[in-house]
């Protein structure tokens, strides 16, 4: 999915790029010249400056020239291929768009972001090249693609993801944005999480990716920093969009709408739908707290195969990530907590499942293996104790209160 801005296009914000004619060197002794010892967010220290420089030659030679059979996919930045580098490392090489869709200064961001950004839960840079008016980034090679392509539009062929899969994505990705907020500092607000940009391994491991429009967040007394609003439509938190103030709940926003996009298996905005269903969140809002009515949500390719009430606690988490008012939607570090909570109580296949038989629609409340009656399911008695973790700040837990005070 091509990434643009909700009020001014992102390509307007490429405007302030560095010289197309920069010299191959100057990309690397800019970051040579960057006192990452010092400026580094914390963790990343160790591992810092260990990005390569390639040359043109290497990476065309690993893409055989960027042939078509090697494409992975193509984003608003450019085209990624699939390369072998000559150590035999599989990589991913996105080449930015010749034409300028997508500006230097986002290369510049990206790079510089993730030579000091280090987590499992973040897609790893190898390298990168600026030769001549080439810009392109050797990342990590995901087998799996985005989470993007196991959710929308999948082929007769192709498996969806099983509920346990879904969930252990959300937590991947959860953690990956606690480092970036909570562990990393001065924090860093991703401002691009959507489906496109989790990127997964082959033991479906998420990984996010893009980090293009990242900022480090505010720091001491200020509450936010201003910017031009960029994302994506459909992801993007709607008081940044009026009022361009930018803070990590920005992020915990576009998290809400990924778990509701893993929850039914729909778009954050699909054109493509009838009238009143194109907004994935005006669509899912009635139903979210709803405690009758949630299992609506499901995704259909489910196949009513999901731990209902572990359902009904991440439609509670989904909810208040989506929370209107940026103060009341909880920290990542809730969620992560929130989100241990749904992953403890894993989908079991009975045995007549495994086959494919003792398939399709079947009542939602009679799909839960530990819930066989049809009424719908108590507020989990664990839950205010778990998503009341010592080290969360209070934020988050008003968030969650919010939310329980109406169950
Ligand atoms: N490291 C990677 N490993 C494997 N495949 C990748 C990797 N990075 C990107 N891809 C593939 O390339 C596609 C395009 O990625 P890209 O980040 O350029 O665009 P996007 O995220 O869909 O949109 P945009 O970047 O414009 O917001 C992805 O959907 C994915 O399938
Ligand atoms: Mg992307």
């Amino acid at each position: 999915m091509s990434c643009f801005s909700c009020v001014c296009h992102r390509q307007k914000e490429a405007g302030r790029r560095f010289s197309d004619g920069m010299a191959p060197r100057s990309l690397s002794r800019l970051v040579d010249s960057l006192d990452l010892e010092k400026n580094a967010p914390t963790p990343a220290r160790a591992k810092s400056c260990n990005a390569h420089s390639f040359t043109l030659r290497e990476l065309a030679a690993a893409t055989r020239n960027f042939k078509l059979s090697n494409l992975l996919g193509e984003g608003g930045f450019g085209r990624v291929f699939k390369g072998f580098l000559e150590s035999g490392q599989v990589v991913a090489i996105k080449q930015l768009n010749q034409n300028g869709l997508q500006g230097s200064n986002e290369f510049l961001v990206e790079v510089l972001m993730l030579i000091m950004l280090h987590h499992p839960n973040l897609v790893s840079l190898y390298g990168y090249c600026a030769e001549g008016s080439e810009r392109l980034l050797v990342y990590e090679y995901m087998p799996q693609g985005s989470l993007e392509d196991h959710l929308f539009d999948l082929p007769p062929n192709k498996e969806p993801l099983d509920w346990n899969t879904r969930i252990k994505i959300a937590v991947g990705a959860a953690k990956g944005l606690t480092y970036l907020h909570d562990v990393v500092h001065p924090p860093v607000i991703y401002r691009d999480l959507k489906s496109a940009n989790i990127l997964l391994d082959n033991d479906f491991n998420p990984k996010l990716s893009d980090f293009g429009l990242a900022k480090l967040g505010p720091v001491g007394d200020r509450t936010h920093v201003s910017t031009r609003v960029m994302g994506t439509y459909g992801y993007c938190a709607p008081d940044y969009a009026m009022s361009g103030k930018l803070t990590v709940k920005c992020d915990v926003y576009s998290f809400g709408v990924v778990l509701l996009e893993l929850i039914t298996g729909r778009r954050a905005y699909d054109f493509s739908k009838k009238a009143g269903e194109q907004s994935l969140i005006s669509w899912a809002h009635p139903l979210l707290n709803d405690r009758r009515r949630f299992t609506q949500l499901a995704d259909p390719l489910l196949r009513g195969r999901y731990p209902i009430r572990a359902l009904y606690q991440l439609a509670v988490v989904t909810s208040t990530c989506l929370h209107e008012k940026p103060h009341l939607r909880p920290s990542m570090l809730d969620v992560v907590v929130a989100l241990d909570l749904v992953a403890s109580q894993p989908y079991i296949l009975e045995n007549n499942q495994r086959d494919g038989s003792g398939s399709g629609p079947i009542s939602p409340y009679l799909s839960d293996n530990d819930q066989k009656d049809s009424s719908p399911p108590p507020a989990p008695p664990t839950w205010k104790a778990a998503s009341a973790p010592a080290t969360t700040n209070s934020d988050g837990l008003k968030g969650y209160n919010h939310l329980l005070a109406n169950t």
